[in-house]
């Protein structure tokens, strides 16, 4: 049996939209195995057909090896909620990539993986940091996919999970055409420094770099607890952002004190699910049984 392990990843992180992302140490579990016949389980029933991304991800997967796509058994463990804005379609797709890689014995490098997924998934930002771990940085160069792994020091997370789900089709509805050049200027700074901030640690100018003007603005009233989780945030000096498309939100620092006191404010006034979490320096892998 080949068992893949795929984290969950917070795409944009605030001011890195469609180009950055990064994996977290929270994983989803998919089991492969031979079988007569196909059998998908450990999903609601409408996702037990060929449309599954898994079997997407592994179809198109022998395709590109130009083999035959075998009748196999699926088992998914996962506790990553689906149109949270935590990558969870990435897991799926990138599960499927590696298990069919490893099904015929290893053929392709991450590079091709990251190739195929962007493919199926139309953007690089969650599934680079899916198959590669770390936070990476991305972009498409006349259809192939350019990633840069960015390493990072050892921040903690606090999501919050509101128990709402946001489309990503959605939540592109509502973005402008365009943006004002200054504040473009702006976008640039606080991305070259939020980028610099991950990987020297600097905690100090970290917060102040997570302004965005081009999705945040439009997005966070697609989120009912936004507006009072950011000014909170802001308050202790915390760095915070909507993770993807929403609807969850992700705080992060190196200061453990500062997750605390928003996890017990969250407690107090917000009342919605959260969970701890730290960036893996791990992507997806392979495990046999
Ligand atoms: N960069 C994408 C978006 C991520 O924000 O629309 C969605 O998963």
């Amino acid at each position: 049996m080949i068992c893949v392990k795929v984290p969950a990843t917070s795409a944009n992180c605030c001011v890195g939209f469609d180009t950055l992302g990064m994996a977290l140490d929270w994983f989803a579990t998919f089991y492969f195995e031979p079988n007569p016949e196909f059998v998908i389980e450990g999903c609601p029933d409408e996702f037990k057909n060929e449309d599954n991304l898994v079997i997407v991800g592994f179809k198109k997967t022998c395709d590109y090896m130009k083999v035959d796509m075998p009748t196999l058994k699926l088992k998914i463990d996962t506790d990553i909620p689906s149109s949270r804005g935590l990558g969870s379609s990435s897991t799926c797709i990138v599960a499927g990539i590696m298990a069919a890689d490893a099904w015929f014995h290893g053929q392709l490098n991450k590079m091709e993986m990251l190739k195929i997924a962007t493919e199926i998934e139309g953007h690089p930002d969650n599934v680079a940091p899916a198959i590669f771990g770390q936070a990476c940085t991305s972009f498409m160069d006349d259809g192939d996919v350019r990633m840069m792994m960015i390493p990072c020091q050892n921040f903690k997370g606090l999501a919050m999970i509101p128990d709402y789900p946001i489309q990503t089709s959605e939540a592109r509805k509502v973005l402008p055409q365009t943006i004002d050049y200054k504040d473009a200027v702006k976008q640039v700074g606080y991305a070259l420094s939020f980028v610099q901030c991950l990987s020297s640690g600097n905690e100090l100018i970290f917060p102040k770099t997570c302004h965005d003007f081009l999705h945040e603005p439009y997005r966070c009233k697609l989120i009912k607890e936004y507006a009072e989780i950011h000014d909170y945030c802001k308050s202790i000096d915390l760095a915070m952002w909507i993770s993807g498309s929403g609807s969850t939100m992700l705080a992060m620092s190196l200061d453990e004190k500062k997750l605390d006191m928003l996890q017990e404010w969250i407690v107090k006034y917000c009342g919605m699910s959260y969970k701890k979490v730290s960036i893996s320096t791990k992507g997806a892998y392979i495990e046999y049984e």
